[in-house]
């Protein structure tokens, strides 16, 4: 289900929410292709949503200069991979700050365990492996082992101390 503004979102998630009558969490999945992305989380948070997830990928488009003509059969497209993580780290980063109880799942651009800790620090309480995924189906089992020997190698004994780290120092 798509919405592009805050009521849209409170809508849809409580549509979404009274649907399911209470038997699985609902997780809202939201766009980065927005003003303000915090108040969308918000807005998810308050009709029902037990998590959110940030961020889905990022409106781009690519063009033949020859032909003049869209590289893409649509027209546009969705961008993800790493070049889209600096802003999965911000979206996750200004939701936290905005939203501190509100459990965030973090993706985009997930290529190491560094990535992998990169979102916690932002705030994540967990994260995602997508676009990687294409090149190597085991990319998330790697990152997983990766995330644990960044965390020996950086004296984090206990995830929940990575957990949000950039705020205590903003
Ligand atoms: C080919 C492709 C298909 C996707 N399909 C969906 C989808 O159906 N629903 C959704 O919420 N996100 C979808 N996404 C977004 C990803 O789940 C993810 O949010 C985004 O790609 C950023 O993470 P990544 O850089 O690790 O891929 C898709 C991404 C790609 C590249």
């Amino acid at each position: 289900m798509f919405a592009h503004s805050t009521t849209g979102v409170h809508e849809a998630v409580s549509a979404a929410v009274e649907g399911l009558a209470g038997s699985v969490p609902l997780w809202a999945k939201l766009s980065p292709n927005v003003t303000d992305l915090a108040e969308m989380a918000a807005a998810a948070s308050e009709a029902g949503a037990a998590a959110v997830t940030l961020i889905n990928t990022v409106m781009g488009m690519a063009i033949d200069p020859a032909s003049g003509e869209p590289r893409l059969g649509a027209g546009g497209g969705g961008l993800s991979g790493p070049a889209i993580h600096p802003v999965a780290v911000r979206a996750v980063y200004e939701c936290r700050q905005a939203l501190p109880g509100l459990p965030i799942v973090g993706v985009g651009g997930v290529q190491t365990g560094e990535d992998a800790a990169e979102l916690l620090a932002a705030g994540a309480d967990a994260v995602q492996v997508g676009t990687a995924t294409f090149a190597d189906p085991r990319a998330p089992a790697r990152v997983l082992q990766e995330l644990a020997r960044w965390c020996e190698a950086n004296g984090v004994s206990n995830i929940d101390r990575l957990k949000g780290r950039a705020h205590d120092c903003s």
